[in-house]
């Protein structure tokens, strides 16, 4: 079960892109890091963490990131929440927020309630000391909080911009968990307000299509794309397959139908 690095046909390179394979066994949710998983999986974590930080060399001060993906499903929360796991070990100061705000889930991963959260922040209705959440992980956590009437446009407004800077202060390392590219634009409205965007991608999951849209709208976002994480791959070789057309198909339609996702 070894994660290796491989090549992918979406042409990335240009802004360093990195690409891990990230493996699980078993369809059990949640899927955390901890002590006692396997070896190779938490290196596959480390390795993802050398690598965006690599990509983030040059960048002074506090460090944020998106984590995306192009539809539901793929390990998006998943990737977030053990990324600030893996950081948060280095004893950075990590915050991880849940922009997901439509189908926030970093909150059941972590155990911890969504009373309120970053849609309260972005309102105007709370503090920030209200909402920030220390987790057993060693990182802090800002739930998503209510599902408001208009998501992409909190994310795009100016508070959302304060919200950001002021927290920089504070924090190394701001992981932003976000809905899928091909679904809706609340993570397009992040991409120039953080210093890089992960894409994570689900093997027999994802679309060749979907991604490419998906890479497109972040570029011509101006997106800095810092790599692909490739999640539960099955292959041995860790290789990406293009060949699972008609399973993601199935697969959609029924994220589709049972998430709350569109507008
Ligand atoms: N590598 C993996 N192996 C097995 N199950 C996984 C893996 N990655 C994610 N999952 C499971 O798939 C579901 C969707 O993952 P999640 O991270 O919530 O996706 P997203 O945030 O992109 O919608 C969850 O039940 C999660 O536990
Ligand atoms: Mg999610």
């Amino acid at each position: 079960m070894k994660p290796t690095t491989t090549n992918t046909t979406t042409n990335t390179t240009e802004n360093s892109a990195q690409e891990k394979t990230i493996k699980h066994k078993g369809r059990r949710a949640p899927i955390l890091i901890n002590d006692m998983s396997p070896f190779m999986i938490k290196e596959a974590y480390k390795a993802a963490r050398a690598n965006i930080n690599f990509a983030l060399t040059g960048r002074g001060g506090s460090k944020r990131f998106i984590v995306t993906s192009s539809t539901v499903g793929e390990g998006k929360t998943t990737t977030s929440v053990n990324l600030a796991i893996v950081f948060a070990q280095t004893k950075a100061k990590v915050l991880l927020i849940d922009a997901d705000m439509r189908k926030s889930s970093v909150h059941k991963y972590l155990g911890i309630k969504n009373v309120s959260g970053l849609s309260n922040v972005l309102s105007g209705f709370v503090n920030l000391n209200e909402v920030i959440k220390k987790t057993t992980h060693g990182f802090d956590c800002m739930t998503a909080g209510p599902i408001p009437p208009n998501p992409a446009e909190l994310l795009l407004s100016e508070a959302s911009t304060e919200l950001l800077d002021t927290l920089s202060e504070y924090y190394d390392f701001i992981i932003i968990d976000t809905p899928p590219v091909a679904v809706v634009s609340d993570a397009l409205a992040l991409v120039d307000k953080v210093d890089g965007t992960i894409i994570t991608i689900r093997e027999r999951h994802a679309n060749h299509d979907d991604l490419k849209k998906t890479v497109s709208a972040l570029r011509f976002a101006e997106a800095k794309i810092l790599g692909f994480i490739l999640n539960d791959a099955s292959g041995e070789d860790g290789t990406y397959k293009y060949n699972y057309k008609y399973r993601y198909r199935k697969t959609y339609k029924y994220y589709d139908y049972d998430y709350s996702y569109g507008e």
